[in-house]
């Protein structure tokens, strides 16, 4: 199997805190991530696809396509915002990596699938201790 990855870097803010709990136990949870200020990160995903070659141009995706989608579709939306406030896809959800990911995918999936290929592994990264792999 081809695998092509693509890396796309966004910052952005965030802050993990669930409404339904007590303050204590979001302290307890989440610790200084649920602080109220909230806190930025310098996010990195990595996108891997799948595909067959291209008889014509030789390419599993033209990457320059690939650039695009993930620009119009992931950056422009969460470059530079707060993710629990600004970004649609996130609204009611906990900012976390894993649903980040998860949501991601799944906006993902069309897009990709009409330039040909499939989404095999994304990876999102929030600092360099830190990341989540999505396997599909
Ligand atoms: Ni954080």
């Amino acid at each position: 199997m081809l695998i092509v990855t693509r890396t796309i870097h966004f910052c952005a803010a965030h802050r993990l805190y669930n409404d339904s709990w007590s303050e204590s136990k979001n302290r307890d949870v989440f610790g200084k991530c649920s602080n109220e200020g909230g806190h930025g990160h310098n996010y990195t995903i990595k996108i891997s696809v799948t595909g067959p070659i291209n008889k014509q141009s030789g390419m599993v995706v033209n990457v320059t396509s690939l650039r695009d989608i993930l620009k119009r579709e992931i950056f422009d939306k969460l470059d530079h915002r707060d993710l629990d406030k600004e970004v649609e896809f996130l609204k009611g959800q906990i900012s976390t990596m894993e649903n980040i990911i998860v949501k991601i995918s799944k906006i993902l999936e069309e897009p990709l699938n009409k330039l040909g290929v499939k989404i095999v592994k994304l990876e999102l990264n929030e600092s360099d201790k830190n990341s989540v792999t999505l396997e599909l």
